[in-house]
């Protein structure tokens, strides 16, 4: 884990609250996994205060890029909004447990809102392309979509709404992809209704589903025990693990939720 002092070189809004940061962090960008995170701290709120955990949405080893996609919730991502292009941010990472590479079948990402953040680093690093699944409350969380498109993804849009996509949950095309092709590997980042309902079908299938959990994080370093989970074990076993450093990416067999 590298602690690094990134630049702010280019912020996008998006719709609706959210925007990608792109950052100069070419020691974190060199190392990063699709599935991993960074910890961000916020530099004009006290410095007592916590970092902020955020998926990488993407890093070129290259360039030394690194991009955040990330929605404004509260006071940390307020002050973080309100940064100018130029401002030096301390980042620690990258952090955790990443996604494995290597799926058995089609590679299915699901996604809900800003959880399309790593599912796209997934994607530009996966072997083979599959289907973007991605759910939202309303059009204006369905975000990057044509990226997937013009990488040659095909995208599933369901909002709850209707205003884009199918009405209703991300779980109803998913389902109906799984009936006609279920020779897939499921890969999904979003609030825990969802990853839940994933992990259910991933395993009511027989195939692999990869879980990024997202829980409260204090020191995102795996020392203070904020962020546990239940999980079981190959020996049957339910232990507590970290999310930060065990996870985020679980495997659906391995959480008890
Ligand atoms: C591994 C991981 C990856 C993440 N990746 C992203 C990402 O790519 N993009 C993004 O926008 N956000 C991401 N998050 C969530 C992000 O960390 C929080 O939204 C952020 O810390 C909120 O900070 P805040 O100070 O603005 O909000 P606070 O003032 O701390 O809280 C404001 C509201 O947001 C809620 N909140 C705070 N933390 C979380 C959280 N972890 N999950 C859900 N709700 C939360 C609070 O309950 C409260 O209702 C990720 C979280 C984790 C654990
Ligand atoms: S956030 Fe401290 S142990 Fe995970």
């Amino acid at each position: 884990m590298i602690d690094e002092t990134a630049l702010i070189l280019s912020i996008r809004p998006l719709a609706q609250g959210y925007q990608v940061l792109t950052l100069a962090a070419p020691a974190i960008a060199a190392e990063a996994k699709p599935g991993q995170f960074v910890h961000v701290r916020v530099p004009s709120l006290d410095a007592a205060r916590l970092r902020r955990p955020f998926s990488i949405y993407d890093a070129d080893p290259v360039t030394g890029r690194l991009h955040i996609l990330y929605k404004t919730v509260g006071l940390g991502t307020r002050h973080l909004a309100a940064l100018p292009v130029g401002t030096e941010l301390p980042v620690l990472g990258p952090i955790g447990r990443p996604f494995p590479l290597n799926p058995e079948g089609i590679p299915y990402l699901i996604g809900g809102g800003y959880g399309v953040a790593p599912l796209w680093f997934l994607a530009s690093r996966l072997p083979r392309k599959g289907i973007l699944f991605v759910g939202g409350r309303t059009a204006a969380d369905i975000l990057e979509t044509d990226r997937f498109e013009e990488a040659g993804w095909e995208v599933r849009i369901a909002t709850q709404d209707g205003s884009r996509g199918t009405m209703g949950l991300v779980t109803a095309p998913l389902d109906a992809a799984l009936a006609d092709k279920p020779q897939a590997e499921l890969y999904a980042c979003g609030p825990d209704g969802m990853l839940r309902a994933v992990g259910e079908r991933a395993i009511a299938a027989g195939i692999k589903g990869w879980l990024s959990l997202d829980k409260h994080m204090v020191c995102g370093v795996g020392a203070c025990l904020a962020c546990v989970q239940k999980i079981r074990r190959e020996d049957g076993a339910d232990v507590l693990a970290r999310v930060c450093v065990d996870g985020p990416v679980f495997e659906s067999r391995e959480i008890v939720w």
